[in-house]
């Protein structure tokens, strides 16, 4: 049975206020437990896309629903209980003193109770490797450091949505990975996470379902795995995968994908990625 969408998009366009079609009739239905990858050249839409599914800004046409209540009911308060985003630049979402404070402020704000923010706080500074780090000033961490404690904020608040804008940029691969867990520990809960991203490497190896941007529609959208496979993604600015691309590569040159040589490739580029 297809489980009941999270969000609903039907025809959403959105005009800036300074006349800018950025998102010119979108319908998505976010599924629960899903990893998405959102893709799409710089201006396509990515962002806007996710500031409308946290009701930043509200559709110029069209409608978003959170179940079955429309946007146009909530406040933007009532969303961000159930859809959470990290910006492109985190820096503007940190403003505590601590970084232990700055990851309890959503759970305790939304009324859990001092053990259910302690327990919430842990997790998600070891998740991120931040528990050394938990006394310490944001505005002295690294980048990829504060970057980290944004996403161990939005983690504590498990929301049932979760947009990550470029998550991965500046990110060592050790964090990458952390991040990756992340979405594998919120889709085991039937959360689903977004990652907007230009990095398709990423998107290949931690995301199950690919939507992709084109001056503001849905170009594609289906499988990561056979959307990061098509040869036409350059009509899109994107490229193939590494993965698929090497293997199909050595496919085409006779490489049997049942030769030790083709499964030992494929195992390893598929790690790494
Ligand atoms: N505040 C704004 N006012 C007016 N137009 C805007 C504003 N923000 C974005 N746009 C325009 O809306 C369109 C979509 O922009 P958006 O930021 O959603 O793209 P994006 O896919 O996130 O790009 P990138 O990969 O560069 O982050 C672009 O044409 C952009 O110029
Ligand atoms: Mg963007």
């Amino acid at each position: 049975m297809r489980s009941k969408p999270l969000l609903s998009l039907r025809d959403v366009h959105y005009v800036y206020p300074n006349g800018t079609p950025a998102i010119r009739g979108v319908s998505l239905d976010v599924l629960p437990g899903q990893r998405v990858a959102l893709l799409g050249e710089n201006g396509s839409g990515k962002t806007t896309l996710a500031r409308l599914m946290v009701g930043l800004v509200r559709p110029s046409k069209g409608s978003v629903r959170l179940g079955d209540v429309d946007y146009e009911t909530l406040t933007t308060h009532d969303i961000a209980r159930e859809v959470g985003i990290v910006f492109q630049n985190p820096d503007h979402q940190i403003f505590l003193e601590r970084v232990w404070d700055e990851v309890a402020f959503g759970p305790r704000n939304y009324g859990l109770s001092p053990a259910q923010v302690e327990e919430r706080v842990g997790t998600a500074l070891h998740e991120f490797d931040l528990w050394e780090d938990r006394y310490r000033l944001p505005v002295a961490l690294s980048g990829g450091e504060r970057k980290s404690v944004a996403f161990a904020s939005s983690f504590a608040l498990r929301p049932r949505v979760l947009l990550l804008d470029e998550p991965t940029k500046g990110m060592d691969y050790g964090r990458k990975r952390r991040l990756a867990t992340m979405a594998d520990r919120l889709t085991a809960e039937d959360r689903t996470v977004f990652f907007i991203t230009h990095d398709v490497d990423f998107a290949y190896a931690s995301t199950e379902r690919a939507v992709v941007l084109r001056r503001g529609r849905v170009l594609l959208e289906g499988r990561t795995r056979d959307v990061l496979s098509r040869s036409d993604l350059a009509d899109a600015g994107l490229h193939e995968a590494t993965a698929p691309l090497l293997l199909a590569t050595m496919r085409e040159r006779g490489i049997s994908p049942d030769s030790a040589l083709y499964r030992e490739v494929q195992r390893r580029v598929e790690a790494v990625s």
